[in-house]
């Protein structure tokens, strides 16, 4: 299927099936994620993304085909051993621990690295002070990246929601990750928190050479950030390749809008292109002015 050299691919789905009862959720997926670029699932509702994340998460076994990370065949990975291999993600539905600090959900997330015995750890020897010191200074280094410094010893229960997702990202990000899953990153944002978004996923793409799969259903995020595209709908692959070919290719169009009538309407309207600049909303916390819709519902 693909023209990619071997030792270009990150991750790679064959044949990827799951099923829950009767529904075949992920139906035959193959997909190849090269090193370094950003490679983002869309597709409607139900299409079977985040099925996918959470098959190469280890939270679901599939029902067919393989997944092969660095070449090593996920299915023999135990779940615990996911993170510690440099693959880390973020969630539909934020999961941090509401109850702690900004820090203390970056340094629980980075605890993944922890090579040390409990028996050390209790005498607390070099190579632990050494560990911890590394830790702080990895998780210090991610506040800063992702401007977090001024949220850092709050509570993540009263922080606004657009600094929730923040967090969530520099908590997967501590982990240090080769392989960064992120599911619907804007959602929730607004139009200038989303363009926020879009520059730390460069940031995150360019300057650590992060490896990116993404979810997502804003479409001008999508344009934006991604190197290539795989269309889904009711399980199955629709379409492969750059934004603009994704987007205007019939069948994605077709699955989105039920018609092949207007081409353009997986688009952002001009006018409501994400800010040139980077605005700062997310790291002023600004509130959501409004819940960006999939573009299944914004053009229905
Ligand atoms: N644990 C599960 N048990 C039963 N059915 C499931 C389970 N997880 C997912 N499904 C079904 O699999 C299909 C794909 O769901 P999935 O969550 O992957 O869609 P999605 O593309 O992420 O959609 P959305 O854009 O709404 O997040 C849906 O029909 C869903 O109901
Ligand atoms: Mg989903």
């Amino acid at each position: 299927m693909s023209k990619i050299p071997a030792s270009d691919v990150l991750l790679s789905a064959r044949d990827l099936t799951v099923r829950f009862g009767g529904v075949v959720a992920v139906n035959k997926v193959s997909f190849d994620v090269k090193r370094g670029e950003v490679f983002t699932l869309i597709g409607p509702n139900g299409a079977g993304k985040t099925t996918v994340f959470n098959l190469i998460s280890r939270i679901y076994n599939p029902s067919g085909g393989t997944l092969t990370y660095m070449g090593r065949n996920l299915a023999t990975v135990a779940p615990s051993r996911i993170a510690p291999l440099g693959i880390a993600r973020t969630f539909q539905n934020i999961e941090l621990f509401e109850h702690a600090t900004v820090l203390q959900n970056l340094l629980i997330g980075r605890h993944v690295h922890r090579r040390t015995s409990v028996w050390s750890e209790m005498l607390f020897l070099p190579g632990v002070r050494a560990a911890e010191r590394e830790t702080r200074r990895k998780v210090e280094e991610v506040i800063d990246l992702l401007e977090l410094q001024h949220y850092r010893d709050q509570l993540v229960a009263g922080l606004p929601y657009g600094v929730r997702k923040v967090v969530e990202l520099a908590r997967a990000l501590a982990t240090e990750p080769s392989l960064l899953l992120l599911d619907e990153p804007s959602s929730g944002l607004n139009v200038e928190e989303t363009g926020d978004m879009a520059f730390w996923i460069q940031d995150i793409q360019r300057d650590l050479g992060i490896t990116i799969l993404m979810v997502e259903h804003d479409m001008g995020l999508v344009s934006k950030v991604s190197d290539r595209v795989l269309a889904m709908n009711q399980g199955e692959v629709l379409a492969l390749g750059s934004p603009s070919e994704v987007q205007s290719n019939p069948a994605v169009i077709e699955a989105y809008l039920g018609t092949v009538d207007d081409v353009t309407s997986l688009r952002r309207p001009p006018g409501s292109v994400p800010a040139a600049s980077r605005s700062g909303a997310l790291a002023r916390g600004a509130e959501p002015a409004r819940v960006l819709q999939p573009a299944t519902e914004a053009v229905q």
